[in-house]
């Protein structure tokens, strides 16, 4: 078991990962004395692990659970309301919590709504997919999805604690599996290039959930993303880093229609393109983008999405939330390991579509 922290001065939480780290989640509530809490999940992670887990808890207060539709398309406003309806429903106070069980998903409508019921209440984060363990259950980012644009409404609410327990990654289907990769090689490759090589050297391991190595590697990529979110909470500056390849992923995510790539393939293919763009600057070497495209291609998910048209693109980026007055900052790469924020000629930019496969 390990146990890490987010350092945000009154705001600082723990986040405790290991296998079966969800028998600890009694002990590390109880210090937080709930009054009720409302568990929200969805239809694929309730069936399994949520009576098992209201059982556990109920010694230490009231517990009801909701569960919503599973997949990005639950990303909305009208959901978060589903959720407030619920802790309503069961008499929530200021002094209640909601425990998000489930993916990115769940974290990100849970948290939000959490952050705005009586004007904000505590919350747990309890990943249950790769992705959220590595990367969407610390940060306090949260939030849904509109016509607009994906992530375009939300706050930012840190969560009281995580507990990641590695035990509930195997039930999840392997395509699920590679996209959380997607997220431990954009840690690898904006932070740590011994990192990546782990993560490059190990991919089939990986992929086949050999549990030590998947509670290091969510470890790692919490010590990291900790880190920053530590120096940088509101992202302005240096939390800006964690998007690589997400300006990218997002508009591929917009203009496909939300929940027909996955969060994590568009972040992969996001990275591809990031990489060659970055090349095209003269920041990387090719070698360097090959090296990328085959680690994305080993995690088996999309190195390029075709289909989607270059103006589509543009104007989805321009409309992304790191865009300021129209203009585009991309996270590149100066290396394996270092990421670095900046502005884009847009012939460059319009290269790089073009090879990627933009019509
Ligand atoms: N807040 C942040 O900082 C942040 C960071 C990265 C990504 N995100 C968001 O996270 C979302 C993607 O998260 P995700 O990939 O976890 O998606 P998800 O929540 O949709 O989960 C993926 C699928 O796996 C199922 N599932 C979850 N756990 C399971 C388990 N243990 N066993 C079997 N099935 C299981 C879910 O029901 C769902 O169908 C995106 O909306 C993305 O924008 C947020
Ligand atoms: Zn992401």
């Amino acid at each position: 078991m390990r146990r890490l922290s987010v350092k945000l001065a009154d705001r600082s939480y723990s986040i405790v990962i290991g296998e079966r780290a969800l028998d600890r989640l009694p002990d590390e509530l109880s210090s937080l004395a709930p009054t009720r809490l409302l568990i929200v999940s969805d239809q694929n992670v309730a069936p399994r692990y949520a009576a098992a887990l209201a059982r556990k808890l109920a010694a230490l207060a009231p517990v009801t659970t909701k569960v919503l539709h599973a997949g990005e398309s639950s990303k909305t406003l009208a959901t978060v309301e589903q959720v407030l309806d619920a802790l309503f429903e069961c008499s929530a106070d200021r002094k209640s919590m909601v425990v998000a069980l489930g993916g990115g998903v769940i974290g990100d409508v849970a948290g939000f709504a959490a952050s705005i019921f009586m004007r904000g209440i505590r919350f747990v984060q309890v990943p249950t997919t790769l992705l959220a363990q590595v990367d969407s259950s610390v940060g306090g980012k949260t939030g849904v999805n509109h016509a607009a644009g994906k992530n375009l409404i939300g706050s930012f609410h840190q969560p009281s604690l995580v507990v990641a327990d590695t035990a509930t990654l195997t039930s999840l289907p392997t395509r699920e599996l590679s996209a959380g990769l997607a997220e431990v090689i954009k840690h690898g490759l904006l932070a740590d290039e011994h990192y990546f090589e782990l993560v490059e050297s190990r991919m089939s391991d990986l992929l086949a959930c050999d549990a030590g190595l998947l509670e290091d590697i969510v470890a790692r990529s919490c010590e990291i993303k900790a880190d920053i979110v530590a120096r940088d909470e509101r992202e302005s500056g240096e939390r800006a880093l964690l998007n690589l390849g997400h300006t990218f992923g997002h508009a591929i995510e917009a203009l496909a229609g939300f929940g027909t790539w996955l969060h994590g393939e568009a972040v992969g293919c996001g990275l591809c393109l990031a990489a060659d763009l970055s090349r095209r600057l003269d920041l990387l070497g090719g070698a360097d983008v090959d090296r990328i495209e085959h680690a994305v291609a080993r995690a088996r998910l999309p190195t390029r999405i075709g289909g989607l048209g270059r103006s589509d693109a543009l104007r989805a980026m321009a409309g992304d939330k790191k865009a300021e007055a129209g203009e585009v900052r991309f996270i590149l790469l100066e290396r394996i390991g270092r990421a670095v924020q900046r502005r884009v000629p847009a012939d460059a930019l319009d290269a790089t579509l073009r090879a990627g496969g933009y019509t």
